[in-house]
């Protein structure tokens, strides 16, 4: 379900060779003065940080963007896959989310600033950089599938399902709003049940910040009155208006995330289950408590798709390959 799939990029690779192959010598300068801004993936749930399937995406960013330094964010560092995989589904979010803080910020090549990418859960911890740590500034960040808003239902296991998912479902089910799940379990984490906000304001912490929610509860509607909105605007550090680009990319058949729509920080709507409340109308954008709205105003936030299921990245020529040549590799 989550491990990207890989996509072969051949044809990316003849063309940049012709480029290469008879370049006049102010193609040259060209090619020796720009050198590609790096990147730092965080993979999703599920996978690893260097997986076969995230490999072979990090060899196609290479070949289309030679010379381009990239790091895959490993919780815990030095952890076996085994730890890696279940740190996908058990652990505090938040401590995974400082974890990759200190790693990123450690890395040499990074201290100039990076791009991130982010795939599904990753995404968010990769906004969490953005908004809370104080590390090498993030430029432009493309999440794929990332569920901004929060999931009301839980991401289904894969299929054989492995032990860790069943047991975290299993515990996450059992009470997903108690500190216990909070607190260990990531999917809990960013559990936004649209029927039950009231609980969601006062146990969870971290969607509910990086969303700018903590002051929230009350009536518990998020009506979106002034009131709502001064309650609103708070635990979400420097929100995201620092960063160059946010790419927010959706998989319209995204049967994984729900609603898919949260890739574009939409919800649910708290009073029918069917009905999406989109990014515009949500308090949190109009309210602009995390800097989201001003970054659209100064056209900075792109709101994207691709057509296919979750993670599934389009293979050659797809949106994956679209977003690799639109947003990464710029001149650092
Ligand atoms: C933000 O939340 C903290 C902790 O709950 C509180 O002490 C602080 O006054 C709040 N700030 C604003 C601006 O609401
Ligand atoms: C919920 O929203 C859907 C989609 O807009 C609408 O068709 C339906 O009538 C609504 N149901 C209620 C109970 O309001």
């Amino acid at each position: 379900m989550v491990p990207i799939k890989l996509f072969s990029l051949a044809a990316a690779i003849l063309s940049i060779a012709a480029v290469l192959a008879a370049p006049t010598s102010n193609d040259q300068l060209v090619l020796e003065s720009k050198k590609p801004r790096p990147l730092v993936i965080w993979h999703g749930l599920g996978d690893t940080a260097l997986s076969s399937g995230i490999s072979s995406f990090i060899e196609d960013i290479k070949s289309i963007h030679p010379g381009i330094f990239v790091h895959s964010v490993q919780i815990p560092e030095g952890g076996s896959l085994d730890d890696e995989r279940r740190a996908g589904f058990w652990g505090n979010a938040e401590d995974q989310g400082w974890e990759g803080c200190e790693q990123i910020a450690s890395i040499p090549e990074l201290e100039g600033g990076f791009d991130g990418m982010g795939f599904s859960q990753g995404g968010l911890f990769l906004r969490f950089y953005a908004q809370y740590c104080d590390g090498p500034p993030m430029n432009n960040l493309i999440t794929f599938g990332t569920p901004h808003f929060g999931i009301s239902a839980l991401i289904p296991c894969p299929t054989p399902p492995t032990l860790s998912c069943l047991l975290a479902a299993r515990a996450a089910r059992a009470g997903i709003y108690t500190p216990y799940a909070q607190t260990h379990i990531v999917q809990a984490a960013y559990f936004r049940d649209t029927e039950r906000l009231d609980e969601f304001w006062e146990v969870n912490s971290f969607i509910r910040d990086l969303n700018g929610e903590k002051g929230l509860g009350g009536d518990g509607q998020g009506n979106g009155g002034e009131e709502d909105e001064e309650k609103g605007k708070n635990g979400s550090g420097k929100g995201v208006y620092g960063l160059e680009n946010f790419v927010a990319v959706m998989f319209d058949q995204d049967r994984t995330v729900s609603p898919a729509q949260s890739a574009h920080f939409a919800t649910y709507s708290p009073s029918n289950k069917t009905l999406i409340i989109p990014m515009d109308e949500q308090p949190m954008y109009t309210g602009d408590w995390i800097g989201l709205r001003s970054l659209d105003s100064k056209g900075g936030l792109k709101l994207e798709h691709c057509p296919g299921e979750h993670m599934n990245l389009g293979g050659e020529g797809g949106c994956g390959e679209r977003m690799v040549r639109d947003w990464v590799g710029w001149a650092a």
